[in-house]
């Protein structure tokens, strides 16, 4: 048995464009993220990231192949077990994607009240214990727009945490934000997952400066991916797409000292 959070097994997800053309996303990739750690799916613009997050989430349908979640295979799971499976995960997308007409608090009370059966005694004290977590306190009055940048993104990961998952996916958290509150940012992600354990994806199109937040790296391009065990390990490749990737996104991390989880 694979001890995997999530595997894709020879997957493949391609798109008819307007004109007739067929543009390949992802040409039969095959990849492992191992439960518990962090991985990172980084690859320029376009190549497929948040395509291959909707393909675990069943948001999308692959062409062909096999994803398997903790072991079970989930690609063609329908209804109310698609439902379920979709509990397990906790996301975090782009521009938090927060509710403008809804109070900080009742952001992170959303998840609750959809989805349990809490009292609002229950729902008050789990909410302000998370706004204790995120260092929100005080702040549970107010709407996504007086908020900073970052600390709508502490919202959205407090939200995103409310229903214990234990697989957390994370598109372009940090787009927007400037350096130090993107290491700020990952710096939180670290702690909440040493704290909670929970499996963590973080599609991103750079690797994350911290560089010792990846456990793995997978770089998508043109179709393909590429599994790096270690970020240092990327830089030692002999394909020209990778060294060029390196080249474009990584050159800032190498001059850039290395921060401690
Ligand atoms: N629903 C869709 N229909 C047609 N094309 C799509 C759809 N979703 C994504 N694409 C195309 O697939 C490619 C990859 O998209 P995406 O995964 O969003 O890229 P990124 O790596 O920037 O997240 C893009 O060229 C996009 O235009
Ligand atoms: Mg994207």
């Amino acid at each position: 048995m694979v001890n995997a959070a999530i595997e894709f097994k020879d997957v493949r997800k391609s798109f008819t464009k307007k004109d007739g053309s067929v543009q390949h996303i992802l040409d039969g990739v095959d990849f492992i993220v191992p439960p518990g750690k962090t991985t990172v799916i980084a690859g320029g613009s376009g190549q497929g990231k948040s395509v291959t997050l909707k393909l675990v989430l069943r948001l999308m349908d692959a062409d062909s192949g096999r994803i398997f979640i903790h072991g079970e295979d989930v690609t063609r799971v329908r209804g109310k077990k698609l439902e379920t499976l979709r509990t397990q995960f906790g996301v975090l997308f782009q521009g938090s994607a927060l509710f403008d007409s809804l109070t900080v608090f009742e952001n992170i009370a959303l998840p609750l009240r959809e989805r349990t059966s809490k009292s609002e005694e229950e729902i008050f004290e789990q909410v302000h214990a998370s706004l204790a977590q995120f260092e929100l306190t005080g702040h549970d009055a107010k709407y996504p727009a007086q908020l900073s940048g970052g600390m709508r993104k502490r919202v959205g990961l407090a939200r995103a945490m409310q229903l214990q998952p234990s697989i957390m996916l994370f598109d372009e958290p940090t787009t927007g934000l400037d350096p130090v509150m993107t290491q700020e940012i990952y710096h939180l992600f670290a702690s909440t997952q040493a704290e909670f354990g929970f499996t963590s994806v973080i599609v991103s199109h750079d690797i994350p400066k911290i560089f010792n937040l990846a456990d793995q790296v997978i770089i998508l391009d043109k179709g393909r991916m590429d599994v790096f065990e270690s970020p240092e390990e990327i830089q030692w490749s002999e394909k020209e797409h990778i060294q060029d990737f390196v080249k474009t996104t990584m050159g800032e991390i190498y001059q850039s000292q290395l921060v401690e989880k």
